[in-house]
């Protein structure tokens, strides 16, 4: 195991204290009332997870991205609704104004992002552009010093909660890809509605919903990097949040381990507890070498972003390669814990249906080999 800086451990230990005192006691009720708790997203917040990275000019706290990563990824042990929450509002909204935003976009926007003091959203998907992202159809005509937006927004993470939404739509739908523009769009803009919360497999304290928009007048101040560029901010911005999913992933599978290590031991069948039978220990070394294995992939990934270093598809590689850890060691762990892992009053059936998700948003396991694939054959 790679070791800690100081750093990296202080936000290991601030994130857990945190989450043993208020996110822990209250998570299996959220869970089952299916409850995002704006004042303990606030809480996590004002803890400054939304800080760690971004330089000092902007409200940060200018430590390295592994620290972020190691404090969503002990979040997501705890509650990986809350994990998501932080990551879509950090790694997508935030990324993408810090990276392509003005100056003044910045200081309006980032600013309260980072300080915690609005939460944020990412809108690419829709109804016909999931995967095929390049597909989007909601388009943003401009009209003097306003672009008019018209169209919707399907699985928005923190829909209805969210304060900034990073919206792409079409400027010139013949130019395909190259036709999509980024908006920033706020909650209060006229005729910008959000539909009622899905209903999901997991991740039930979180929120996610569609966006609807109806002739809403997004000010030319608004446009997000240059017309044309929205499906390139959108790639180059998956490629960072996708080491967030990579961090909740690795997070989901430590927790179902560190379970089934306490349950094995106490568990006790024909006599023995279940963790002296060999069939436990092997499965439990399994588990290890899989977590160990999700460690290096997300250390590796959190490194290269630290660094400066190309990362696209490194992220790719850590997103799939730790949420199909994240699957398979949380359906071990439900396994082991035999009919209490089915039920809800035990944590690992929560792991594993918030496992589930981390193969499939933020670009399916699918679209992570596009991205490998393709760049091994340019
Ligand atoms: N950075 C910068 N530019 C990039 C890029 C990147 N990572 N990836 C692609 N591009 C650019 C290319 O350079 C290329 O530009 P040129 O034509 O000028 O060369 C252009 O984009 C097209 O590139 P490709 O043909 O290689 O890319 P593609 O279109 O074939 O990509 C895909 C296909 C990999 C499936 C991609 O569309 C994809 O990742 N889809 C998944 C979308 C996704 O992740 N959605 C998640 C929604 S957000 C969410 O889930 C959040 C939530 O709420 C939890």
């Amino acid at each position: 195991m790679i070791p800690l800086t100081e750093t990296q451990s202080h936000w290991q230990a601030k994130v857990r204290q945190f989450c043993l005192e208020k996110v822990a006691p209250t998570v299996i009720e959220r869970d089952k009332q299916q409850l995002f708790d704006h004042s303990l997203v606030k809480d996590v917040l004002a803890l400054g997870l939304s800080r760690i990275y971004w330089p000092t000019t902007y409200g940060g706290f200018g430590d390295d991205f592994m620290s972020y990563a190691v404090a969503l990824k002990e979040l997501a042990k705890f509650d990986d609704g809350l994990a998501i929450t932080v990551s879509v509002c950090v790694g997508l909204c935030c990324e993408s104004i810090a990276s392509f935003g003005t100056e003044q976009q910045k200081e309006k926007f980032l600013n309260p992002l980072i300080a915690g003091e609005t939460i944020g959203a990412f809108a690419l998907t829709e109804k016909e552009a999931g995967t095929d992202a390049s597909g989007v159809q909601t388009t943003a005509v401009r009209d003097g010093e306003y672009y008019i937006l018209n169209g919707e927004k399907v699985y928005i993470t923190n829909a209805g909660e969210a304060d900034v939404y990073i919206v792409f739509a079409m400027t010139d739908p013949e130019a395909g890809a190259k036709g999509i523009s980024a908006f920033i769009v706020t909650k209060d803009m006229v005729g910008f509605t959000t539909g009622p919360r899905d209903s999901m497999m997991g991740l039930h304290t979180s929120t996610c919903g569609s966006l609807r928009f109806e002739n809403v007048r997004v000010p030319v101040a608004n446009l997000l990097g240059r017309e044309g560029e929205g499906y390139k901010i959108a790639m180059r911005t998956l490629d960072s949040s996708r080491i967030g999913v990579a961090a909740q992933a690795t997070g989901l599978a430590e927790a179902a381990l560190a379970h089934s290590i306490a349950y094995t031991k106490e568990r006790v069948q024909f006599g023995k507890p279940l963790s002296k039978f060999q069939n436990t220990q092997f499965q439990l070394a399994q588990m290890a070498i899989q977590v160990e294995a999700a460690n290096l992939m997300l250390y590796n990934v959190a490194q290269d972003k630290s660094e400066g270093r190309p990362y696209t598809v490194s992220a790719s590689m850590a997103k799939k390669f730790c949420s199909d850890v994240a699957m398979e060691v949380t359906t071990k762990a439900v396994q082991l814990f035999g009919g209490y892992g089915y039920c809800e009053d035990y944590p690992v059936a929560r792991l594993m249906r918030n496992a589930k998700v981390t193969q499939i948003y933020e670009g399916t396991n699918e679209a992570q080999q596009m991205v490998i694939g393709g760049a091994l054959l340019r």
